[in-house]
């Protein structure tokens, strides 16, 4: 294989600003000065594997514009092959970040170029595919693109899904992930306990208990799941049973990204061998380094950086 990790998925530019408190509806606040950072959830993984020294390359699409240069630039000093990112067709995706005191955030995406970011695109990249021993995806580019992404998996490779921001997958999706990488929020939306953007309802379906959810996720037909729980930590699942990984204590200043990271190492160490729970328990250490520094992309540490902490 070429590539260690082939990530399809998105390109956003981050427009953060940081707030005390957010706004409720009809209110203003005022709020940081703005800070502009490249991020998406593709973009994102593909630099977070690349820092760990994964051979990474990214299919994504970006607009023909300042935005998209600023993404191209951060992908290439990380050292990710940017032969399959596409320009043009839309401006470049927009994520509106407001971050609060506690490091938590609330995004807003206007996807742009990547909701032009076609099945075509996809079997047009069938070389990268090839060359690639474990491909990752998201769900910030269209569904029917992700679909055709399963289909063009070369034999042998592995599919790795985080169905961010999530919604109801085809079975077809749902068999070829390996892992399926869900917070508890997205794992409710895909059991179809929840209606997609309400996070209070649907405990009654599947029971209270995240092993449920793992248990009641790996049989719709995954060859592995991954519940990540926070502060919690997170469970892997698989035919060999429900495992808890430990979560790794830290003051987050800024979580974006910490789970786009999260997911790009555990699939690089999948491909490297690690078992599930190994590669999950690296993972956890990853985006605990991420979730300590402000950003996204600037905040993913490189393997020195993850072994000395
Ligand atoms: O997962 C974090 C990312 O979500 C941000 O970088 C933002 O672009 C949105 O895609
Ligand atoms: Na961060």
């Amino acid at each position: 294989y070429d590539y260690d990790l082939l990530v399809v998925g998105s390109a956003n530019a981050d427009l953060v600003i940081g707030v005390e408190r957010r706004p409720a509806a009809g209110e203003t606040v005022l709020g940081s000065d703005l800070a502009v950072h490249p991020g998406g959830k593709g973009a994102n993984q593909a630099v977070a594997a690349a820092r760990l020294g994964a051979r990474t390359a990214l299919l994504a699409r970006i607009g023909d514009d300042a935005y998209g240069r600023l993404l191209l630039d951060s992908q290439r000093a990380a050292g990710v092959d940017t032969v399959g990112v596409l320009v043009g067709g839309a401006p470049t995706g927009i994520a509106l970040i407001t971050v609060d005191p506690s490091g938590d955030n609330s995004i807003v995406v206007s996807p742009g170029a990547n909701g032009r970011l076609t099945p075509e695109d996809v079997r047009a990249a069938a070389g990268l595919f090839h060359a690639s021993r474990v491909v990752s995806a998201q769900l910030e580019i269209p569904l029917e693109t992700v679909v055709e992404v399963v289909r063009s998996l070369a034999p042998g490779s592995r599919f790795v899904l985080n169905p961010s921001p999530p919604r109801p997958l085809p079975a077809e999706v749902l068999a070829a992930c390996d892992p399926l990488i869900v917070n508890e929020h997205e794992a409710k939306v895909i059991l179809g306990g929840v209606a997609v953007g309400d996070a209070e309802v649907g405990g009654a379906a599947f029971g209270d208990r995240p092993e449920d959810w793992a248990r009641v996720l790996l049989a719709k037909g995954p060859k592995s799941v991954v519940v990540t729980l926070g502060s919690q930590g997170a469970l892997v699942a698989s035919a060999e049973g429900v495992e808890r990984v430990a979560a790794v204590k830290v003051e987050a200043v800024d979580t974006t990204g910490a789970g786009d990271s999260f997911t790009a190492a555990l699939a690089w160490k999948l491909g490297a061998g690690s078992s599930l729970p190994e590669a999950a328990a690296y993972a956890a250490r990853v985006g605990a380094v991420a979730v300590t520094r402000r950003g996204a992309q600037e905040s993913f540490p490189t393997a020195a950086e993850v072994e000395a902490r």
